[in-house]
């Protein structure tokens, strides 16, 4: 049988296809527009030739996190050697976490020139949902755009997962365009966050095409948790902290686009913003669509919306395909290089709203590794926003695990995002504006303000007894709080039982 042209094939064609030691790169960017049909059949492959004795073990690229059908079952068949640039699934982060999965790191605007660079390597397959292919090779992209644009173009061989779940007319939604290599690069035209420069289609040489797999199966998006307490007291201090600034004429009376990262904190303050009367309605400049943003379009607070993604639940999604006169006016789907865009982010003036794991008293921010070896997720977005927006804030709770672990430390054992690209942070406890401050104000404001009171004590005795140039650090105690951690299960071993 063929579509438009092209060949359905079985899932022995496609396991014929892919070879032990291949790079494959598939659509999605988290699940949103993720391949699904041809991970489960790899990892039905990957467990039969390992009962074989065979080795089937892939390098999987993706435009960020994907859905469970590669991070999780993919990931427990063994059948992951090698990922790239982002992931979020418990099973592979724990295989990662145990050196059996190499994982590389890396700030998502790069990935499509890395890869179109060739610095990866080839790319031997690569596998994207799409709502429709056409004869001569136009690709109409289902929830994310992500890096596809980029797998098509470079990838020996493709496969298009037609899923036909999706409705067609998510392609207006899309603006997809693939810059050219550098130097000869032009400038980007994207002036406003809804501004379109490119087709709502991606391009394949039609011959690359080896076939087609038919799906009709939704993305696999979880609703966010609802907001709790500790969320709501971040978003308040965030709210009064823009609206303070737009007193201050330091935020145009239109406000500034806005960007929000991954994370339940993230939602509620995107929640906090929306209900909050005296903040102006706004537009966003982000990476991913989430729910919470597509409320807010409902309710005329959020006047439009740029991202790569469309990170929603399954019934959002399809709001969206059946009001699409309405929606297409309102949200803009572009390729993760040009979402994510340092010189955008620069020349609109986004306000970045990321989420820390931990901060340490002079500004620098962990967002990926707990105590500095184990990977939570990765750096994802928050490099790119941050250092490159006009006011670059981040956010965590003041604590973990019961008040075992302190988000505010007197060194991070891992930075994702240094001093020079964190202006504000805040947490449930209160905010500290660091613009403009040396680094023992900083450490003061941060101690006073961020901290949880019962581990401001020894913070400050930290900064006491340490020895200070510009700034003051005692290398013999920098990371004592997480090594009580790892020796006893409590930074402050003697107060973790009253918190
Ligand atoms: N040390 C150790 N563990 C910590 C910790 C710390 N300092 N702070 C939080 N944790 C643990 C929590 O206890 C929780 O553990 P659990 O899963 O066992 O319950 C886990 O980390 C997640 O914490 P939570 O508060 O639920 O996080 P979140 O949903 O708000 O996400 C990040 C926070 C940092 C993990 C997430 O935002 C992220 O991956 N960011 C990096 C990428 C990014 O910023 N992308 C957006 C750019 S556009």
């Amino acid at each position: 049988m063929k579509i438009d042209g092209y060949p359905v094939i079985s899932k022995q064609e496609v396991v014929s296809l892919i070879k032990d030691g291949d790079t494959i790169a598939f659509s999605g960017f988290t699940a949103a527009g993720a391949a699904k049909a041809v991970p489960v059949m790899l990892a039905e492959h990957a467990k039969q030739e390992h009962a074989h004795g065979r080795s089937f073990r892939i390098r999987v690229i993706t435009g960020a996190s994907s859905g469970d059908y590669i991070d999780n079952d993919l990931a427990e068949a063994n059948a992951i050697s090698w990922r790239a640039p982002y992931q979020g699934g418990k099973t592979l982060r724990d295989q990662i976490n145990r050196q059996e999965v190499e994982y590389v790191d890396m700030h998502l605007s790069h990935v499509a020139q890395t890869v179109g660079a060739g610095f990866f390597g080839r790319v031997d397959v690569a596998v994207v949902e799409a709502t429709h292919i056409t004869p001569d090779g136009r690709v109409y992209l289902s929830a994310s755009i992500g890096a596809s644009p980029t797998w098509l173009a470079c990838a020996d061989k493709v496969i298009i997962e037609l899923n036909h779940c999706h409705s067609p007319r998510l392609s207006e939604l899309a603006d997809i365009v693939i810059m050219p290599p550098p130097p000869r690069r032009n400038n980007i035209n994207v002036q406003t966050p809804l501004s379109k420069i490119g087709w709502p289609y991606a391009q394949v040489d039609p011959k690359k095409v080896v076939g087609i797999v038919e799906n009709n199966e939704p993305d696999q998006v979880a609703a966010f948790n609802l907001e709790d307490d500790t969320s709501k007291r971040i978003a308040d201090h965030v709210i009064e902290f823009l609206l303070k600034e737009k007193l201050a004429g330091r935020i145009p009376p239109e406000f500034f686009p806005l960007q929000a990262g991954v994370g339940n904190t993230a939602n509620a303050v995107l929640a906090g913003l929306g209900r909050h009367p005296d903040i102006p309605p706004f537009y966003m400049y982000s990476e991913v669509f989430q729910d919470s943003m597509m409320d807010l379009i409902d309710a005329g607070k959020l006047l439009g919306a740029s991202a790569t993604a469309l990170t929603i639940v399954p019934e959002k999604l399809r709001q969206i395909g059946d009001n699409m006169d309405f929606y297409s006016r309102k949200i803009v789907l572009r390729p993760q290089e040009i979402s994510n865009h340092p010189g955008i982010i620069r020349r609109l003036g986004v306000v970045a709203m990321n989420t820390a794991l931990e901060m340490d008293i002079y500004g620098n921010v962990n967002s990926s590794h707990v105590m500095g070896t184990h990977v939570m997720n990765g750096v994802g977005g928050s490099g790119e926003f941050a250092r490159n927006s006009h006011l670059s804030i981040f956010m965590t709770p003041s604590i973990a695990k019961g008040g075992k672990i302190s988000a505010v430390v007197p060194m991070v054992p891992h930075v994702d995002n240094n001093e020079h690209s964190v202006q504000i942070v805040v947490t449930e406890q209160g905010l500290a504006d660091l613009r403009g401050l040396g680094p023992l104000e900083r450490a003061e404001k941060i101690i006073n303000t961020c901290a949880h009171p019962s581990y401001r004590p020894y913070l400050r005795d930290y900064i006491a007894k340490g020895t200070c140039g510009h700034i003051c650090h005692d290398l013999t105690r920098c990371f004592e709080l997480h090594r009580n951690f790892t020796e006893y299960g409590a930074m402050l071993p003697e107060m973790a039982s009253d918190l």
